[in-house]
């Protein structure tokens, strides 16, 4: 597979290609999606909860993300990576968001950045993408701010919400930003926003309307237990699976079965013979 790049984006929009992409946070998981066909990989802040055990994103710090996005391009060279700014990395100011957004590109490898946020946020975009570098806005259910937003809640069920959604939709296409990810929007309003917008538009619990599509990886392979959001489809249940295998590696060594003969390193018996004798002495 050749490198994936925005113009290959594009061209899939253009012929009504949806793109598949999932989060990743980890080497194996990055080489695998590859090995898998994946088309993109977010490297979320989501990673806060699903790897760190947090309750929420905010946790997460540049020089976290940066490590977790550097591991995931080490592994998936030919894969199109996003870096996911973390919370206050891009807020304070414009300036401070080019650096940072500037990190992830020189630091880690990743071919674009995300951010959160609408109306509020279009200075930031901005100036990242006069730095040159691919931005991916994201509004709906924005995870940083789900203080304000009363917790994880879907958004734009209502006209003003609604309203609010397409406003934030064609702000941030209009302060530069290559792509647009909607997240928990009702399907209805995610139409028009992808009908009004010339940019990709892609959802995760945003409905069929959508120029690709992205789940949190540990919701797909069923790896993360805490809830499980009304949008989240699980092909797998790892959960599941590494729970049984915990359970009879346990049991293995408690009734005596592990480590069995194949899995030990042999003395050659010359040596054990020059051993014994030399105990015996
Ligand atoms: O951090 C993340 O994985 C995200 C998705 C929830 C869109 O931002």
């Amino acid at each position: 597979m050749a490198k994936r790049s925005v113009l290959d984006l594009y061209r899939m929009k253009q012929s009504g290609e949806k793109a598949c992409w999932i989060t990743a946070y980890d080497a194996p998981t990055a080489s695998l999606a590859e090995q898998a066909g994946i088309d993109m990989l977010l490297v979320g802040d989501s990673v806060g909860m699903c790897v760190y055990g947090h309750g929420g994103t905010n946790q997460m710090t540049m020089p976290i993300m940066l490590a977790h996005t550097a591991a995931v391009r080490r592994a998936a060279p030919d894969t199109f990576v996003i870096g996911d700014m973390p919370f206050l990395s891009y807020q304070v100011s414009p300036q401070e968001a080019v650096r940072n957004a500037g990190a992830f590109i020189q630091e880690a490898g990743a071919d674009a950045i995300k951010l959160e946020g609408g109306r509020r946020v279009t200075r930031q975009i901005r100036a990242i993408s006069d730095a040159g570098i691919v931005v991916f806005g994201h509004i709906g259910l924005t995870p940083q701010s789900s203080g304000q937003l009363g917790g994880f809640k879907a958004q734009g069920l209502t006209v003003d919400s609604a309203r609010a959604m397409i406003a934030d939709a064609e702000a941030v296409q209009e302060a530069g930003a290559m792509f647009l990810l909607v997240e928990a929007v009702a399907p209805e309003v995610t139409r028009i926003i992808r009908q009004r917008l010339s940019i990709p538009v892609y959802g995760i619990g945003a409905g069929p309307h959508t120029d690709g599509e992205l789940l949190i990886v540990s919701d797909l392979l069923g790896l993360f237990e805490a809830f499980k959001p009304k949008f989240v489809k699980r092909y797998a249940e790892l959960a599941r699976i590494m729970k049984d295998a915990f359970t009879a590696y346990r049991k293995d060594v408690k009734d005596g079965f592990f480590p069995g003969p194949e899995h030990v390193y042999n003395m050659k018996p010359d040596e054990l013979e020059k051993l014994r004798a030399e105990l015996a002495q």
